[in-house]
């Protein structure tokens, strides 16, 4: 991949993310976490439905260790399927202002929905 100025770029899991020593440097800086992460589709409903929302669980954990000491923002993309709202209610124990919205940019066909979270001041 070239190299964006002002960029920096790791290829690796979620899981790992406090292992990342650069990241791990900057904890307390984070103003936004943004997440595009999503699991490989199998077709299989429920089995999709149960990995995106465990890998939701873990990015929105990972947020929120990241945006505490900033009261930063947190914007995830995710699906709507049934636990989608599961997922809403444990973002709103980590963050005061939750958000759900669909820009209008996304197809009105797709699953895609997305959440947005805010601590108070
Ligand atoms: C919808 S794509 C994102 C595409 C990205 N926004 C782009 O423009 O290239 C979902 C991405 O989530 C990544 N992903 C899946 N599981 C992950 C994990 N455990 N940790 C980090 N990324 C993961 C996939 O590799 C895939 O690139």
């Amino acid at each position: 991949m070239d190299e964006i100025p002002g960029v920096s770029f790791f290829q690796n899991s979620i899981e790992n993310i406090d292992e990342i020593p650069e990241i791990n440097e900057l904890k307390d800086k984070f103003n936004l976490v943004i997440s595009d992460i999503a699991p490989n589709i199998t077709g299989i409903n429920a089995v999709d439905t149960e990995n995106i929302y465990k890998l939701n669980f873990l990015t929105l954990k990972a947020a929120h260790r990241y945006t505490e000491k900033t009261n930063g923002k947190f914007i995830i993309k995710t699906f709507q399927n049934s636990m989608f709202k599961g997922l809403r209610k444990e973002m709103e124990k980590l963050f005061n202002i939750v958000q759900t919205f669909k820009p209008a940019a996304s197809k009105k066909q797709s699953a895609e929905i997305y959440l947005y979270g805010a601590k108070k001041k």
